[in-house]
């Protein structure tokens, strides 16, 4: 038996929003030290809605797997309930990941809110309390 889910595989084989956004109010990149997997994530607001989201992942499967599924659940959301996403939201849409693979989500949930810091940075609207002093995870 496979150690991952059929949504992993499938989020790894077909992975949803791969890209670049030209234009994008906010980009973050994130990387692990440890496994020196790389997540870009770009993000497109319009009318306080995520209205578009690209990633690219320079990583593992579930890495891969993990940024298509975070995108998935932030497109199209109002940027508070983009904020609100967890890596364990990420994992429990996936139906799970082995233990060893959880920091690969710990990534897309910190690329996400990278992109966000950046996008609030650059548009010079005020940092919601939750992003204020935002690091990403060290391992
Ligand atoms: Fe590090 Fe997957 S092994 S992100």
């Amino acid at each position: 038996m496979s150690l991952y889910t059929d949504k992993v595989m499938d989020h790894f084989e077909n992975p949803r929003n791969v890209g670049v956004i030209e234009d994008a109010d906010g980009i973050g990149e994130v990387g692990n030290p440890l496994c020196g997997d790389i997540m870009k994530m770009y993000i497109k607001v319009e009318d306080d809605r995520i209205k578009d989201v690209k990633f690219k992942t320079f990583g593992c499967g579930s890495a891969i797997a993990t940024s298509s599924m975070a995108t998935e659940l932030i497109k199209g959301k109002s940027l508070d309930e983009a904020l609100e996403l967890t890596n364990k939201a990420v994992v429990e849409a996936l139906d799970g990941l082995p233990a060893r693979k959880i920091h690969c989500s710990v990534l897309a949930e910190d690329a996400i809110k990278a992109a966000m810091v950046d996008y609030y940075n650059k548009s010079g609207r005020p940092m919601p309390e939750s992003l204020v002093g935002f690091e990403p995870h060290e391992d």
